[in-house]
């Protein structure tokens, strides 16, 4: 698929620049992956549902959070077609309100994770006199987008880094079981979480029971520091993704799962990590 040249009757009513520390990679995943649009976004969207996707973009529906006025359904018909050869995307309603919008993206890279990005909104039906205001609220919009989606960006590159660092040469042998504290002075600081064998993990008492889980999530490597974990669950605030800390079952039918966590055991009062019971 190509993109077409924006339709006769929409009106530029402003644009969004952004400078980000994120790679051409990273952008284009993100612009990629619908999935995270009512999750990372739950503000502006409230639910998806996939029409088609591949890699030249998605189309999808797309339930809004908050009603347009004029109580228009709260849903629209999007599509994002990715041109690669002239790093740019282009998001086209087509259904519901605002049809016939088109928001331009186009990159420009300064250096490997240097770039800065410019959104054109182009939307029909805007009398002359209100461009400006309309523009403002997409710019408004956009800045909010793009504050979660940069968070969500640099968190995975992180992770990304910290993944080939483990790999590079991690020393897996730990003479002695890892001390985390008393009991008694991690009951008060619980969830407390902790580094161990180049991973994050966190602590928690679970019905009377410890448990420790990643604190990185198995599907793209969300960040769990966030969210609080419920009945012996976490969800991943980036699609939404549902776990069992005990089995570390994906709850959500994903074909991945939480690692095994390293092990605990308790001795006269405190409460250690056992040698040796990650997998890395
Ligand atoms: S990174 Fe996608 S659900 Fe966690
Ligand atoms: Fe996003």
């Amino acid at each position: 698929m190509s993109s077409e040249i924006v339709s006769a009757s929409s009106l530029w009513v402003g644009s969004y620049r952004r400078r980000m520390k994120v790679s051409l990679e990273r952008m284009y995943e993100n612009a990629l992956d619908w999935a995270h649009l009512p999750y990372l976004h739950n503000s502006a969207f409230s639910s998806i549902e996939v029409i088609e996707a591949g890699d030249w973009g998605w189309r999808a529906d797309l339930g809004l959070s908050q009603r347009p006025e004029g109580g228009a359904p709260p849903y629209i018909t999007l599509q994002l077609t990715l041109d690669r050869a002239h790093r740019r995307w282009v998001s086209s309603t087509l259904e519901g309100p605002g049809a016939g919008s088109e928001i331009w993206t186009h990159v420009f890279e300064f250096g490997s994770r240097d770039l800065e990005i410019q959104a054109d909104f182009f939307i029909p039906g805007v009398a002359e006199a209100n461009r400006a205001s309309v523009g403002a609220v997409y710019a408004e919009l956009y800045q909010g987008l793009y504050d979660e989606d940069e968070a969500m960006m640099l968190e995975r590159q992180r992770a990304l880094d910290g993944q080939s660092a483990s790999k590079g040469g991690l020393d897996v042998s730990n003479p002695e079981d890892h001390a985390l504290g008393t009991v008694q002075s991690l009951t008060s600081m619980l969830p407390f979480d902790f580094a161990y064998q180049g991973q994050h993990w966190r602590l928690i008492k679970d019905q009377e029971e410890w448990l420790v889980y990643t604190l990185t999530c198995p599907h793209l490597l969300g960040s769990f520091k966030t969210v609080t974990a419920e009945s012996g669950t976490v969800t991943c605030p980036w699609h939404g993704y549902r776990f069992n800390l005990r089995s570390g079952e994906c709850l959500s039918g994903a074909d991945c799962r939480l690692p095994n966590p390293p092990k605990l055991i308790e001795r006269n009062g405190w409460l250690y990590v056992q040698k040796n019971t990650v997998n890395v």
